[in-house]
């Protein structure tokens, strides 16, 4: 379409947003949430303070956090009707599947009369959201292997709680594994909230026509499905899998493949849209991973060592040095994740959960700081104008 498309300036405009919750030098592999870098946060705080920050722009007092905490607690269970909707899906069917109807389901309980301009309204989703997520991601599990579902209890702490509604049984007590808990919330806390992602700007977009909270969060959890974005953990240990053992020869063919452009073989969990430098969550993520597998004995754990020598062989690669990929969050976080009991087709519902605390905070920030209708343009490529042709 030569000479036909025109410049417009909106078409900037409208593909850019201003956000003061999150920060990323992808040069430098700098991650901020409200100026605190993320190290500092996933070694000194935990993800309901975390969850205040984003939200709110603050550490919360000792007071605040109390209050905030208990608020959580107060809200983790769901309608007792909720239940029924699982039963439309089929029980093989993927949770991030079930996930995202049940959460577009929320509005049919809780967004009558939601009036999103109130701060106060916005405030009850954004915490019915953050309360209710582990529960609903603990039935999608219950659902698929058959089990009944657990009541939240609030005797325990948001990890402690999620751990319990996932893998407790009414035939016996569930010891809680403090390893486990301390490990689950820190992955919580490194996925809560990465800036324009591709599924917080789905919630943008989503919520930028004025779709209650739910609907939006439901359009998140969609997107994130994806194997290029929230999927890739699920995605590393299928791959893990396929590599099979840590021989040298064996991974630099791995290697290989994922250089070769006919070869559909990526090496999921490397790379980044934004990062050209370590990921900083995935520095955490692997000392979290040494630390579990290490404390449970399982420091020689086969999938562990191919990542190890995995990742070890890509940085020393020239195809992946020149391209500045370097693994992402994703590449450790299923290996934690399967230690800890959590079956893959669960990872990425766990990324959900974590990342319902960013999503509902882009999604407050927007509407409270006044917004438009998202509308992306596009760089035109068709046929320039032509005359339907005459019939004869
Ligand atoms: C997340 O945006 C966010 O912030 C996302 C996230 C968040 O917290 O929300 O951080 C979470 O989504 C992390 C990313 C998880 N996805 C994966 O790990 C999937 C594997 N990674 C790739 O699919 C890819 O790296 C992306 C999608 C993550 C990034 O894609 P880009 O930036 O568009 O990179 P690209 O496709 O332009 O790649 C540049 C080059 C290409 O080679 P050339 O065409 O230059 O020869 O690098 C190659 C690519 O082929 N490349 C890879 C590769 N990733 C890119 N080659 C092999 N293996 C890979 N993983």
């Amino acid at each position: 379409a030569e000479g036909f498309f025109t410049y417009d300036p909106g078409f900037v405009a409208t593909a850019a947003c201003e956000s003061g919750i999150t920060y990323i030098d992808g040069g430098e592999g700098v991650l901020l949430h409200r100026g605190y870098p993320i190290a500092q946060l996933a070694n000194n705080s935990n993800f309901v303070e975390l969850s205040y920050l984003l939200l709110f722009g603050e550490l919360p007092s000792k007071e605040e956090y109390v209050n905030f905490e208990k608020t959580i607690r107060n809200h983790t269970m769901v309608h007792e009707q909720l239940a029924n909707f699982f039963k439309g899906f089929r029980r093989d069917a993927h949770p991030m599947a079930i996930l995202c109807g049940v959460v577009g389901g929320l509005a049919a309980f809780y967004h009558d009369n939601l009036d999103i301009t109130k701060e106060e309204e916005r405030r009850v989703s954004a915490i019915r959201l953050i309360a209710k997520m582990p529960t609903l991601a603990a039935m999608c599990h219950k659902y698929n292997i058959g089990q009944p579902f657990n009541y939240p209890r609030n005797d325990l702490n948001y990890a402690e709680n999620f751990l319990y509604m996932m893998f407790g049984n009414p035939c016996e007590e569930y010891k809680i594994n403090p390893v486990f808990a301390k490990a689950m919330d820190r992955i919580f806390m490194l996925h809560a909230d990465h800036e324009q992602n591709a599924s917080t700007s789905t919630v943008r977009l989503a919520g930028s026509t004025g779709a209650n909270p739910f609907a939006c969060i439901s359009a998140g959890i969609a997107a994130l499905w994806g194997p290029a974005h929230g999927g890739a953990n699920e995605a590393v240990l299928n791959m893990l899998d396929e590599i099979g053992d840590d021989s040298e020869e064996n991974i630099q063919r791995f290697v290989d493949r994922a250089k070769d452009k006919d070869d559909p073989f990526r090496l999921m969990g490397f790379g980044h849209r934004v990062y050209r430098n370590f990921d900083p969550r995935a520095k955490v993520m692997k000392e979290t991973c040494d630390q579990v597998l290490g404390e449970l004995g399982m420091a020689d754990d086969p999938q562990l060592k191919i990542a190890k020598r995995l990742e070890q062989i890509a940085l020393e690669d020239d195809y992946f040095i020149e391209r500045q990929l370097y693994p992402n969050v994703d590449f450790y976080s299923g290996i934690i994740l399967k230690a800890i009991g959590v079956p893959a087709n669960m990872f990425t519902v766990v990324f959900a959960v974590s990342r319902t605390i960013g999503w509902i905070s882009h999604w407050n920030e927007m509407i409270s700081t006044g917004y438009r209708i998202g509308r992306p343009r596009q760089l035109y490529t068709g046929h320039t104008q032509r005359d339907y042709p005459e019939k004869n």
